[in-house]
């Protein structure tokens, strides 16, 4: 079979296509990564080339050995990959340390994985080790509103979750754990990549302060889906603070009361009064 007819390529070329539609990848910007199940790789097998050479990733991700990732190229356009597939995405296999990447599809004419790489694969790392494997998306968005609000917000995750969850009544059902907020940073580096994994180990959404969002799930739909939520609460935040601010809203006691229907655990220090 084609890579570009299986199942997850094709998933994952929606989930591209969606997100620029969304408005979120203007020019290059974004990278998207999932994590390629065994069985997934076994029916495509006959197509991957794996005499390529090794490039080293510039971190170590021991526990993401001989995986194999779908990824995003450096300076590819989002819009551009339903477009051309293999142009604009590739597969890569790490080798058996974790320390190097080769590519065994797509990425062609030269073409590398983002430049976001050291990000993704740290968080992935994180994410598989803490989720027993079942994490496997890692995806990165310029979304706007979130942005905006790194501009006005303290840039402390207590406030951007509180505020995030006050906006949708179902946000705190959606990242139950918050979000977390990384300051500005030089991006597509090692230093930004520790930084991203460190907040992942306790969150699913964490904020680039005047840059935009990753966001971590078990599949496709459900990191897509998670980066939609958190904008459209920011999307509602801007439009509030545009009004001159909240005159009422969801209180710490409503959560409490939501958390306790919908079973879900809200951690108290987003709780404060
Ligand atoms: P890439 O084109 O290398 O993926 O970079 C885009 C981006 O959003 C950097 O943060
Ligand atoms: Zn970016």
């Amino acid at each position: 079979m084609k890579v570009e007819d299986v199942k997850f390529v094709k998933d994952y070329i929606k989930v591209t296509y969606d997100a620029w539609l969304k408005g979120w990848h203007e020019r290059n910007g974004g990278n998207l990564s999932y994590r390629i199940a065994e069985d997934e790789i076994k029916d495509i097998k006959g197509e991957l080339d794996e005499n390529s050479e090794f490039t080293p990733i510039e971190v170590s991700v021991p526990n993401l050995a001989n995986e194999y990732f779908l990824v995003t190229g450096s300076g590819k356009y989002m819009r551009n990959v339903i477009l051309d597939p293999e142009a604009n995405i590739g597969i890569v296999r790490i080798d058996g340390k974790g320390e190097k990447y080769k590519i065994v599809w797509g990425l062609l004419d030269g073409a590398r994985p983002t430049s976001e790489f050291a990000s993704h694969l740290m968080s992935h790392s994180v994410k598989k080790e803490i989720t027993g494997g079942k994490n496997r998306v890692i995806y990165h968005s310029h979304t706007t509103n979130l942005i905006a609000l790194t501009f006005v917000l303290p840039l402390d995750s207590k406030v951007f979750t509180r505020e995030l969850w006050e906006m949708a009544t179902e946000c705190p059902v959606v990242f139950p754990s918050g979000v977390g907020v990384v300051p500005w940073m030089v991006p597509g580096g090692k230093a930004i990549a520790e930084e991203t994994s460190k907040l992942m180990k306790e969150f699913d959404v964490v904020i680039w302060a005047h840059h935009g969002t990753f966001a971590a799930g078990d599949t496709l739909d459900l990191a897509f889906g998670l980066m939609d939520t958190a904008e459209k609460s920011a999307e509602i935040l801007v439009k509030v603070l545009s009004m001159g601010g909240k005159r009422q809203t969801i209180t710490a006691d409503n959560f409490r009361d939501l958390a306790k229907e919908f079973n879900v655990t809200l951690p108290e220090k987003f709780l404060y009064k």
